[in-house]
């Protein structure tokens, strides 16, 4: 087991890549509080941990909001004395919009969860971090911050936040042995793959126009991301930290 014995937060847990990070990290050791703004598929991620003899605990947390992120990380080491690894993966999508259509509330709420909830996230668990002598960051980036997608503007923008952050944070907290790494994914079949296409549901010819700029010639799975997480928290990637890694099949070559 990977994480035996570490504590481990992850955000956006009740769906998509969250979801299998949560179940992977509790399968290798982990005990894992699953925070989401949604409580209720909190809740049934918590009760899959269970199922399988895990240890979990579900949070109700809106990551764009101090006091949910400040709630979360102070009910985690309540309940398990100790903060290993935090997992900033809790996001919104955009819809292709053109420049002159994009709202403010709209730029401003993706910019809220995607990026002031990354940096609440830290503020919150880097003192647990420090007092323990080390710990795990990692943040949901995306590919669409090193290859945009036309139409998707704040979205890029808002995972190049994550990316700049990640790295500078990183810095910052080395002498501390906090790691801070950045996952990019490209796109993954989670709900909230059909939102980046514009559509409902993904359909055919929305999937195929996608897996062609893929040179492996697949979209990720959810498990896909979960597996680099596992290998990003754990002691096997003690020497990576500031860096942003990509799970793209290739995408951004
Ligand atoms: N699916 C993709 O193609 C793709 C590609 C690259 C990056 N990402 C990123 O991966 C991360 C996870 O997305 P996913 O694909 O698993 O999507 P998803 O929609 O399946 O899951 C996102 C989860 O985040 C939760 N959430 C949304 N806003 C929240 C908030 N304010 N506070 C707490 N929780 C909140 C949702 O309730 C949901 O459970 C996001 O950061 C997303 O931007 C996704």
């Amino acid at each position: 087991m990977k994480l035996k014995g570490k504590v481990a937060l992850v955000t956006g847990a009740g769906s998509g890549i969250g979801l299998a990070t949560a179940l992977l990290f509790a399968r290798e050791g982990a005990r894992v509080a699953c925070a989401d703004v949604n409580e209720g598929t909190a809740k049934q991620t918590v009760q899959q941990i269970e199922k399988a003899g895990g240890q979990a605990l579900a949070l109700r947390a809106d990551v764009s909001r101090a006091a949910d992120c400040q709630a979360m990380v102070e009910r985690t080491v309540a309940s398990w004395g100790r903060l290993d690894i935090l997992f900033n993966n809790a996001g919104v999508p955009e819809s292709p919009t053109r420049v002159e259509e994009l709202d403010e509330a709209t730029f401003d709420r993706i910019m809220a969860v995607n990026v002031r909830g990354v940096y609440l996230g830290c503020r919150y668990a880097v003192p647990v971090m420090k007092k323990q002598g080390g710990g795990v960051i990692l943040n949901t980036a995306s590919t669409a911050a090193i290859r945009p997608r036309r139409g998707l503007n704040a979205y890029c923008a808002s995972k190049g936040a994550v990316i700049a952050w990640t790295k500078a944070l990183a810095m910052e907290l080395a002498p501390n042995r906090i790691r801070v790494v950045a996952i990019a994914p490209v796109a993954t079949d989670t709900p909230m793959l059909p939102a980046f296409m514009g559509k409902r549901v993904v359909d055919d010819p929305g999937r195929e126009a996608m897996v062609k700029t893929i040179p492996l010639g697949r979209l990720n799975t959810p498990e896909d991301i979960a597996l680099a997480a596992l290998f990003l928290a754990s002691d096997d990637a003690a020497m990576v930290t500031g860096t942003c890694f990509e799970v793209d099949g290739g995408r951004c070559i």
